[in-house]
């Protein structure tokens, strides 16, 4: 099966991103990394890959009259790279459904909450201003909505009765780092199938589980 190609779309520090990069190059994950895209100049994720001969773009909104035209030039760059699978990691931007339907069922996002609870800005503040006593990260394919698409993987936390909205984020993004390149893996491997909001996960061609 040949190696999908991923476009990753990056807004920022880039953590999730090196976790993929890393589990590419520790060769648990067999995908390359088409190109990163950044809607931020700035983002140190662009500078975790720099030296590693893989493309990438930085696409700011200001620089486009709309929108659309913003848009436009992501998806221009994602097939300028043939990809097969866009990444969003941290990439703190909601997509039109202008971006969806050019990839349908070929999105994938993480969040740092165990979806459908608290979507959106700031969720692990809202978990603790909730006072939930278990959160986590959630994996999904992205749809029109807001963090509302069907669900590929989700992880439980604990919530620590000291916790700040920081201490929760560290502790969920240790698990983001196992979760996402999995979930990734998962697609390129072809074991993802959607029925309905059901994402089904076929088993390991080796019979290995997850
Ligand atoms: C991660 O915690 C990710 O789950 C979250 O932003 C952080 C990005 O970190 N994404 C969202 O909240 C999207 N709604 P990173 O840039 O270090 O990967």
């Amino acid at each position: 099966m040949p190696k999908k190609v991923l476009g990753v779309l990056v807004s920022g520090r880039g953590s999730n991103l090196q976790a993929i990069f890393d589990a590419i190059s520790a060769g648990r994950l067999k995908a390359k990394i088409g190109v990163v895209i950044s809607d931020n100049p700035q983002a140190l994720a662009l500078k975790r890959i720099e030296g590693f001969n893989i493309p990438t773009a930085v696409i700011e909104k200001k620089a486009y009259a709309s929108k659309l035209q913003f848009e436009q030039a992501i998806v221009k760059e994602l097939n300028l790279h043939h990809v097969d699978l866009v990444v969003l990691a941290g990439f703190m931007r909601i997509l039109s459904p202008f971006v969806i339907q050019q990839f349908p069922g070929r999105i994938m996002n993480i969040h740092p909450s165990l979806l459908p609870s608290f979507p959106g800005l700031n969720p692990q503040q809202q978990a603790l201003q909730h006072g939930v006593k278990v959160t986590g990260c959630t994996v999904h394919l992205v749809d029109e909505g807001t963090d509302s698409g069907p669900i590929i993987l989700q992880e439980a936390v604990p919530v620590l009765d000291d916790d700040t909205p920081e201490t929760l984020a560290g502790r969920i993004l240790h698990v983001e780092h196992i979760l996402y390149p999995r979930a990734v893996g998962l697609f390129c491997d072809d074991r993802i199938t959607v029925e309905g909001r059901r994402v089904k996960i076929r088993e390991a061609a080796e019979g290995g589980k997850l």
